[in-house]
């Protein structure tokens, strides 16, 4: 039995997606951890595209149990959508298990979310969803399966939401029965899916199963170690994967981070390694030409790049005890020239080079200027290349460089979409 987390190592969009596809092979189970329909992933297989938000990825192969855990928010009618999507791709959905605990986003979320939004949020209510969660206000998955529980919590909420919605937003009101009509057949629609997943985890682990941890969004939009006050409202660190599921540390194998070999960032906040939005340097970074185009698949934003960022992955790494990574987008580089990694940081305001970041609130992160060191480009292509002595030895020399910098082995490269463009120097189960 082998228990590993995968945790993205920036801010979200490394393309763990397909690195949870690529596990996902030997795992018998498959949780996702927090996060909502806030996140968005496309994985790519011979039988099409296939994109998901909140549903581990893991669902397209057969004879998986796959969880939407107990740290998630789930708004209802979006997952219908994509249950309703995968089924019409021709997805069995039989071992998809949500857990109860999970909190409901509830429309008045989403309009306080978009009509308050302070840091570019997806607008999708995450946050005003978790922070009716931490208020002890917030309405859960088990709730919809009974009328008078359901109206009791409504009882207790919907006058202050209502109250917040119409004098502060001077938006409309929501009436309960209403509400009380449409979430009811939400939980008729979600109890064959209900799982105990508490349980399920517990006797998965006796019966040595491999179980695959699956975070959405990346270290740097974390709610405590993240850009802080830009960041999402849950925890993507891999420690959110014991508080997000219902198990304990000591089960944990390995964690491992997936970075892409360069860096993005959606929404606002600071970003140290930023290029210039119309730069050459950013227009080939982020539209590559193929589905791996750097477009939000949630909000289809356009996503702000610069180069690695060291200094912020090397405190990623250390935030989220990684044992491995899994770097991603080798193939984005393979016509440049030139490649830079930022290594350190120059602080504008008191003179400071920083190696290792104390911290990475936005405070800290606005006052760093990137100090960058040069490489040389393969300038070659390596896209799908399956074999790690495919490589020219300059791309080679890349991968080294970031696993000797963030002092962890890489254990995967990732080429292209694909599942088959992937090298595997280590095996992760
Ligand atoms: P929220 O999670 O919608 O509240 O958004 C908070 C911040 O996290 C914003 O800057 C979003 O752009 C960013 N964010 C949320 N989810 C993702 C994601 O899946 N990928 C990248 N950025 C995200």
């Amino acid at each position: 039995m082998v228990c590993v987390v995968i945790s993205g190592g920036q801010w979200g969009d490394e393309g763990k997606a397909k690195i949870t596809d690529l596990l996902s092979d030997k795992a018998d189970f498959i949780v996702r951890y927090q996060g909502g329909a806030n996140a968005g992933h496309t994985v790519s297989t011979k039988e099409g595209l296939f994109k998901f938000h909140l549903i581990p990825s893991g669902i397209l192969f057969d004879n998986k149990t796959c969880i939407i855990g107990p740290g998630t928010v789930i708004e209802p009618g979006f997952l219908i959508n994509e249950i309703e999507n995968l089924k019409k791709q021709g997805i069995n959905l039989q071992g998809l298990k949500i857990s109860g605990l999970a909190h409901i986003t509830m429309p008045w979320h989403i309009d306080i979310d978009k009509a308050a939004d302070t840091v570019g949020s997806t607008g999708k209510g995450i946050g005003p969803t978790y922070t009716d969660k931490a208020k002890r206000h917030g309405i859960q998955l088990h709730d919809l399966l009974s009328e008078k529980t359901l109206r009791e919590k409504l009882q207790r909420v919907l006058p202050k939401q209502n109250q917040a919605l119409q004098k502060i937003h001077n938006l409309n009101a929501y009436s309960e029965d209403e509400i009380v009509e449409k979430y009811l057949k939400y939980g008729e629609f979600f109890k064959p899916y209900l799982g105990d997943v508490i349980n399920d985890l517990y006797k998965a682990r006796k019966d040595e199963k491999n179980i695959l941890f699956e975070g959405a969004q990346g270290t740097l939009l974390d709610i405590t170690f993240g850009s802080y006050p830009y960041v999402t409202s849950s925890t993507p660190v891999s420690g959110g994967a014991c508080v997000g599921s219902g198990v304990g540390p000591t089960i944990i194998d390995k964690s491992i981070g997936v970075f892409k070999c360069f860096s993005t960032r959606v929404g606002d906040g600071p970003f140290p390694s930023e290029l210039a939005y119309d730069s050459q340097e950013a227009i080939k970074l982020r539209q590559d030409g193929t589905q791996w185009a750097e477009f939000g698949t949630t909000t289809g934003r356009m996503r702000r790049v610069g180069w690695f960022d060291a200094v912020l992955a090397k405190y990623a790494v250390r935030v989220n005890s990684f044992t491995g990574i899994a770097l991603t987008k080798l193939d984005t580089l393979d016509s440049f020239d030139e490649i830079n990694i930022c290594i350190a940081y120059l602080n504008k305001e008191t003179g400071e080079m920083i190696q290792e970041l104390p911290y990475a609130s936005s405070s800290l992160l606005s006052q760093c200027e990137p100090v960058f060191q040069s490489f040389p480009g393969w300038n070659e292509l390596i896209h799908g290349s399956k074999s790690w002595d495919s490589l020219p030895s300059k791309a080679q020399k890349y991968v080294e460089l970031i696993s000797r910098t963030l002092e962890t082995p890489v254990n995967i490269v990732s080429t292209g979409p694909d599942r088959e463009h992937s090298i595997f120097l280590d095996d992760i189960f």
